[in-house]
């Protein structure tokens, strides 16, 4: 497709000229943009908020919170007292540097309070999404050998606590909180903490923050991110999100997704801007009312998020004043072009995709303000990193060939390991010096980059990734489930949705009510938006004679295709 004539981004451009900035960019020159260059002393959590504090910003906003309860918001040197207070409440329990503290509850103040007060600590924050249920936290808090957990009463009932032998201590987030055993009042501690706080200094490759992500086999790995990320949130912040001092910023996205805490703490806190934080459920009309309210300028949402918004209507946009907005970016699955027309549309702007993984920690293929955009691509390498496509062989393939799309390794927030998994780890980069992304793309001419699937079966839900495996492992829990192979279905709005096809035990007939209540399993074990959408029933599934299930096969049924090669299936 051709380059579309459409409206820019407003104001002044951080990145003046893409070509330029390419060909001559060294990380070394963003080191002089934090503390450390001329103290020594590393932090994240200083970096984001104390260094802000300390400086004329210090009465600047960097927190605006709501939900249906609650609206309040707080300075950068609020920010740094109420992290102080929380690194305090984690340091009486014993928290000390690189222990895993993981916070499991939906989107609060105290959320980002603890964050950063267990990253002044120098501990290893590992966020947890609010809808996991019991069996998706246990994997993670046991993974990890979580030291302290920080949840809500609601939420408690799903934690194993008693299963945990290393998680020492559960802060909740209540009222009146019974404390007893392991269980703290959090926000009563907080209270009597002091403000004051002796931040532990770590060096760049210290631990700072475990994502678990899903992969096409086996159980969520934890991805491993350390402080030397900084260089890359910010500078990102800097070129891709456009942020600049006057900026509202808007980061629609969950901190149990790493968008959530690398754009939505992160970048943002870095440069020193207003960073708004909505709670609660998706609603257009809410998420208008936002963009309105905050005068949000800067925005930074998924392909998901803007079809439901899409599909709203044109008339329901019009009922709002978002002149503010002068940017807008999106993440997580393809960027269709309709969306993008649609953006142009109704918000006189055009919407940049960006791409990027848990594993690389920080966006590395973008659209940028001064760069003409080809809509349906993800864009072009940020200055400082090459991609490139790649066979199988570690060739690199000419323009417009479809092949694996590699990063050289080495960029400043590429993850450090996969928690007691450096066998996986290393499994990235088996093709020399390169990182192997696992989706699919071409490159054109002009360095445009085009993506064009996984190629594992790892699924895109609504902008969540799902591992087939996790779900499949769940659904053969289930005593009526003797087979289950699970794919991602494309759908128009959810880009994928969830399909299982499941092969039952003797005794047990198909019916509604039965699909009904495997679904609700799934939900209840491990979250609602890994439970199958579609159930299907087959006799048999397709499998390899070691009894792998053939989820290519079960695609190809379900999408009319071709079955392609079947000399490893069992008679
Ligand atoms: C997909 C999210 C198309 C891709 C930050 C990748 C995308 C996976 C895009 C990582 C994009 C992300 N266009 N696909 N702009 N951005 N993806 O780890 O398949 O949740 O490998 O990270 O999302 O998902 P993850």
């Amino acid at each position: 497709m051709n380059v579309q004539a459409l409206p820019a981004t407003k104001g002044n451009h951080n990145l003046l000229s893409y070509e330029e900035t390419a060909a001559n960019f060294d990380w070394s020159t963003v080191e002089k943009e934090f503390s450390w260059s001329t103290t020594g002393k590393v932090n994240m959590a200083f970096e984001a908020i104390d260094r802000h504090a300390l400086s004329d910003k210090k009465d600047k906003v960097a927190l605006y919170y709501s939900d249906a309860k609650r609206d309040e918001k707080y300075t950068f040197e609020q920010m740094s007292q109420m992290s102080n207070r929380a690194g305090n409440v984690l340091k009486s329990v014993g928290v000390e540097k690189g222990d895993r503290v993981f916070i499991f509850m939906p989107r609060s103040p105290e959320l980002y309070f603890s964050v950063l007060g267990a990253i002044k600590l120098g501990a290893i924050v590992g966020p947890l999404f609010e809808a996991f249920m019991e069996g998706a936290v246990r994997d993670r808090l046991e993974d990890s050998a979580a030291k302290v957990l920080v949840t809500t009463p609601d939420l408690l009932e799903r934690v194993p606590v008693g299963d945990l032998p290393n998680l020492e201590t559960v802060f909740i987030i209540g009222d009146n909180v019974k404390e007893e055993g392991p269980i703290k009042d959090f926000n009563k501690l907080m209270q009597e903490a002091s403000s004051q706080l002796e931040i532990t200094w770590v060096d760049r490759e210290d631990g700072l923050i475990l994502h678990y992500t899903s992969g096409s086999t086996g159980k969520p790995k934890g991805v491993l991110h350390v402080h030397n990320a900084m260089l890359q949130h910010y500078q990102t912040a800097r070129w891709v999100l456009d942020l600049q001092d006057d900026d509202v910023y808007w980061c629609t996205a969950d901190p149990g997704w790493v968008t959530g805490t690398s754009y939505g703490i992160f970048g943002p806190w870095l440069c020193g801007v207003t960073n708004v934080i909505r709670g609660g459920r998706f609603s257009p009309q809410d998420w208008y009312e936002t963009l309105q309210r905050y005068q949000v300028s800067v925005w930074y949402s998924a392909p998901t998020a803007f079809r439901m918004l899409m599909s709203a209507g044109d008339e329901l946009v019009k009922q709002y004043d978002l002149s503010n907005i002068r940017h807008i970016l999106s993440v997580g699955e393809p960027l269709n072009p309709e969306v993008v027309r649609w953006g142009s549309k109704v918000f006189d702007l055009r919407i940049h995709d960006t791409w990027w993984m848990t594993e690389t920690g920080a966006q590395l293929i973008c659209n940028y303000p001064c760069m003409d955009i080809k809509p349906g691509s993800m864009g072009r390498p940020i200055p400082g990193v090459k991609a490139a496509i790649i066979d199988d062989q570690g060739n690199e393939l000419p323009p417009n060939r479809m092949g694996n799309l590699a990063i050289a390794k080495g960029w400043p927030s590429m993850m450090r390991t996969i928690w007691n998994n450096e066998e996986k780890y290393q499994s990235y980069f088996e093709i020399d010096g390169w990182y192997v992304s696992g989706d699919s793309a071409y490159m054109d001419e002009e360095g445009y980059f085009w993506f064009q699937g996984r190629i594992d079966d790892v699924i895109m839900t609504a902008g969540e990734r799902v591992g087939p495996f996790e779900v499949e492992s769940k659904l053969i829990e289930h005593p009526a489930v003797a087979e289950a192979g699970v794919i991602g279905k494309p759908d128009p709005v959810r880009g994928e949705i969830i399909k299982a096809f499941i092969a039952l035990r003797e005794g047990y007939e198909q019916s509604d009510e039965l699909i009904e209540e495997i679904r609700n399993f799934v939900k209840k074990g491990l979250a609602a938006h890994a439970a199958p959408r579609e159930i299907e029933f087959r006799e048999k599934l397709p499998k390899t004679r070691s009894g792998k299930i053939m989820r290519r096969v079960l695609k190809a049924w379900e999408l009319d295709l071709p079955t392609g090669d079947l000399s490893t299936m069992e008679d």
